[in-house]
């Protein structure tokens, strides 16, 4: 792989792939892609294509595909290092003397490399600590009490650092270097420079990078010392900003269950966790930022955000309420009664009690709508102020769409005239546009993405293609996506036979959805297999029983007679049965 800041990093952000490809394959422009006769099998129409921008190949034919380097490795037969430099030679970049990798390069590589093994030696050590030290069960009594058992400990690798002050020092001296201690941050040194630990007498929480390797710790006090986290500084192996707490594990539930609940901190991630919801991730300190956000998109555009409900709880909430929606994100808030912190919550009234609210968590707009309804709306004033602290988060929602339901909502709900409202929202837009910063690349189609994966495997996945567009089809279950139209067209030829060429059924589509289709097949994937594809389904069918549940709920609010209300209440009562049933 071509590690970030490397040689084969920099020749891969210079090389062109079109042109190195091109000196192989004869490239036709087709649409935004380059299109020729895959070199690797034996074919007689173009289904070998190469993405300029994202600067990839795949042949929807024998389903290679890769970057530049893997393109010269395969048709070249050779290693990764030959073919950086060949790729460099063609591109005319000048090659560092003898090896690929220049010195400062390899050593900066290695660093982390010795990083990853001290932290993960680091991280074995505390738990150790913690579970066989006479001070560690001081600690283990101190998590006791905060209502974590020894399977929960285990689950989430916690430790102990001692509180002699140079405990881990003295144990990891010998074994690694002075210098890469002191570049791990585990080590501190006072104005003399004598080195100590920096983690004294707390309880450790190791943090993982996304792939569950260990990069950093935060360290809790005992007692009341101060600060109450200590957590490990910015180090080359740790970036705090692009790291989110229990990502790692939560992974697979937040693909499976199509969203996220975002939590402030370690213990609130953690006794999320214990109470059945998987698919929590924590930011860790007030409010998130983009490459977190980013981060997160990979698996789920849905987030529940359940931050602290304090002050400092709220406008974080705010923050991040605002950088979700710009991304394009489907936000709920879940504001606990009572104060409490989520991990607090749950231990006083339980999980379930706890499961039930977030189930119930409304969406960020009808949450503020409710925070102003509080305050006065009997005055005009009193609704402008309103009115003014809900815009800027419409404007910042992406889909137009939906900004305009919003606004009719509003409306409703606070009883303004629609189209004054629309009128001071199109005003303030136009007075605000370049403030407001848009992405709507990011919602270009409105793919989930379960559903970006289905359309993936729909036309992938030879081995259960015909097997997974039946389940579709038989549930009617691409009724209603974003996507839809997509579905309906590889639906349709799935059936009559035929194979799905993305290029063909691309042809079948209205621009934007080719586009979107193009986009996805070129997404860089693993192997698609029929577990995943189950568990896409199952996110598809919850969606389904979701805008049923919401449909009966706006009915049963327009408030219908008695006897239809009565069928609505046990038809609501029979989709939340079944909500419920599936997210098990
Ligand atoms: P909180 O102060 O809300 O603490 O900080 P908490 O998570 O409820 O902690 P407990 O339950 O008292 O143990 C939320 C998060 O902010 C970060 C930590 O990640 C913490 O989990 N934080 C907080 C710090 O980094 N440093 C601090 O001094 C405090
Ligand atoms: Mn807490």
């Amino acid at each position: 792989m071509a590690e970030a800041g490397s040689f084969a990093d920099k020749v891969k952000t210079q090389a062109d792939i079109v042109r190195v490809i091109g000196e192989y394959v004869r490239l036709k422009k087709s649409g935004q892609n380059f299109m020729g006769l895959c070199p690797f099998h034996s074919e007689k129409s173009s289904s070998f294509a190469v993405h300029p921008v994202r600067q990839i190949y795949h042949c929807f034919g024998c389903g290679v595909g890769g970057d530049v380097f893997k393109f010269i490795m395969e048709v070249d037969k050779c290693t990764f290092p030959e073919a950086v430099r060949a790729v460099a030679e063609k591109c005319g970049i000048p090659i560092p003397r003898q090896r690929t990798h220049d010195p400062a390069e390899q050593q900066a590589s290695s660093q982390r490399k010795n990083l990853l093994a001290l932290h993960k030696d680091a991280a074995a050590w505390f738990a150790e600590q913690l579970m066989s030290t006479v001070e560690g069960k001081i600690a283990r009594g101190y998590l006791e009490d905060r209502g974590l058992d020894r399977e929960t400990i285990a689950q989430f690798g916690l430790g102990y650092a001692p509180s002699a002050g140079d405990a881990l020092l003295r144990q990891f001296r010998g074994k690694y270097q002075e210098k890469l201690l002191d570049a791990s941050g585990l080590i501190s040194r006072d104005p003399s420079s004598r080195a100590y630990d920096r983690f004294r007498r707390r309880v450790i929480f190791p943090i993982a990078n996304d792939t569950g390797k260990v990069i950093a710790f935060g360290g809790r006090a005992l007692g009341d010392d101060l600060p109450k986290y200590l957590n490990s500084p910015e180090t080359p192996i740790y970036t705090k900003s692009t790291v989110l707490y229990n990502f790692d594990r939560a992974k697979e539930p937040l693909r499976r269950l199509d969203f996220a609940v975002l939590v402030e901190g370690y213990m609130d991630a953690i006794g999320v966790a214990r109470a059945g919801v998987g698919n929590v991730v924590a930011s860790c300190g007030t409010s998130l930022t983009e490459p977190q956000v980013r981060l997160l998109g990979r698996f789920t555009r849905r987030v529940v955000v359940n931050y602290d409900a304090d002050t400092a709880g709220q406008a974080a909430t705010e923050r991040s309420l605002t950088l979700l929606l710009s991304e394009g994100f489907d936000v709920r808030v879940l504001a606990l009664p009572g104060g409490a912190d989520p991990d607090q919550f749950i231990r006083e009234q339980g999980g379930k009690t706890y499961q039930k609210l977030l189930g119930e968590a409304p969406a960020f707009l009808d949450y503020l709508i409710r925070r102003a309804q509080k305050g006065d709306l009997a005055s005009a004033a009193g609704k402008v102020r309103a009115v003014n602290s809900l815009l800027p988060y419409i404007q910042r929602m992406p889909d137009r769409l939906l900004r305009s339901e919003w606004a009719t909502r509003v409306s409703q709900q606070l009883r303004i005239d629609e189209p004054v409202l629309r009128e001071s929202l199109r005003r303030a837009a136009a007075e605000r546009r370049s403030e407001v910063k848009l992405k709507t690349e990011h919602v270009a189609g409105g793919a989930r993405p379960s559903e970006r994966r289905l359309i993936r495997m729909l036309v992938d996945a030879d081995d259960f293609r015909d097997k997974l567009a039946e389940e579709i089809r038989a549930n009617d279950l691409q009724r209603g996506l974003g996507p839809e139209k997509i579905f309906t067209v590889l639906l349709d030829v799935i059936a009559s036979g035929q194979r799905p060429d993305p290029a063909y059924v691309g042809d079948m589509l209205e621009e934007p959805d080719r586009r979107l289709l193009n986009e996805i097949v070129f997404e860089p994937s693993s192997e698609t297999t029929w577990e995943e594809a189950e568990s896409c389904l199952a996110a598809l069918r919850r969606r389904r029983l979701e805008t049923e549940l919401t449909e009966i709920q706006r009915k049963i609010a327009a408030g219908p007679e008695p006897a239809d209300m009565r069928a609505l209440l046990e038809l609501k009562q029979k989709l939340s049965r079944e909500l419920a049933e599936s997210s098990n």
